[in-house]
């Protein structure tokens, strides 16, 4: 069986899917103050949170791995200054590897069945080789040198399959892309014109098609603010999307998954999305026509 046929394989397993649902409310139920789950998604950072978090302990079991490789001089009794780098790394990959699948966990909880599917076997492959690493701390601290090495080792070849499950999900399945770029590429070029200033209603977005492109025209008294319709979480329909107020704006709210946008001027408020929805160039024409492009 090819590669391609197994990660297929393994995107239509619905037997995962069970096990998914009950972490993913485990989570839920777990994680539930807005602001932690905004953080953890990096709503504050613009970018999400879990691909970032885990250069720390894939960056520290690497520095162990390659440390491990050299020829090192031994001391009776007492580790040499390389064991107790290494030693210091894996226990920091350890300790980093926390937080980091806390805000994988987050993640996860609003993915699609098919990235769900992935996800739980990439996140089972992390948790295994992190206690494969604690396992190797501790022998590391114990001065059991050669068993700390090859739990490391372990670990490393466990981590590298979840890694390249996290790949797939993004590069293959789009989790945690912003799916409203794509919608940008599609835009036809110049001015479009979009609906009449005057029948536009105030407070109330409408969708208007620029090409085959929806998008979202808002009119709040007389500025006109043209965002992208298709949510950057998960391209959830915005214009479907009920209208609130957060922090005194009025913002969209995704129907899929609940991320909140600011109609002015696109802003994430709270995820899941963790990127702000690209706003269009846009003008009223002399003729009363709201028109928008490219910015
Ligand atoms: S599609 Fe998930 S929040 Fe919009």
């Amino acid at each position: 069986m090819s590669e391609a046929q197994v990660l297929t394989k393994l995107e239509q397993a619905s037997g995962l899917d069970p096990a998914s649902e009950r972490v993913r409310q485990a989570v839920d139920s777990v994680i539930r103050p807005q602001r932690l789950r905004d953080a953890l998604h990096g709503v504050w950072l613009g970018h999400p949170l879990h691909p970032a978090m885990v250069q720390a302990p894939v960056g520290a079991w690497m520095a162990t791995a390659v440390l491990d490789a050299l020829p090192d001089r031994r001391f009776p009794g007492r580790m040499s200054g390389m064991e107790r780098a290494a030693t210091a790394l894996t226990g920091f990959g350890v300790a980093t590897a926390v937080p980091s699948a806390v805000a994988g966990w987050t993640d996860f909880s609003t993915l699609s069945r098919e990235q769900q599917r992935v996800g739980l076997v990439h996140a089972v492959s992390n948790l295994i080789a992190v206690g494969l690493y604690t396992g190797s701390f501790v022998a590391r601290l114990a001065g059991r040198r050669r068993a700390g090495k090859a739990l490391a080792y372990a670990g490393m070849g466990i981590a590298s399959l979840g890694a390249y499950l996290g790949g797939h999900m993004a590069y293959g399945l789009g989790a945690g892309v912003n799916h409203s770029i794509a919608d940008l590429r599609h835009l036809p070029d110049g001015w479009q014109p979009l609906v009449r200033f005057s029948e536009l209603p105030d407070g109330e977005p409408t969708v208007r098609r620029m090409g085959e492109v929806p998008v979202l025209v808002y009119r709040q008294g007389a500025e006109v603010t043209v965002l992208m319709e298709r949510c950057g979480h998960q391209s959830g329909p915005l214009g479907e999307g009920q209208v609130v107020r957060d922090g005194g704006d009025p913002c969209v709210v995704c129907p899929w998954h609940g991320s909140v946008f600011r109609l002015r001027d696109g802003a994430v408020m709270h995820g899941p999305a963790a990127t702000d929805q690209p706003v269009l160039a846009s003008r009223i024409s002399e003729d009363g026509l709201v028109e928008a492009r490219l910015p």
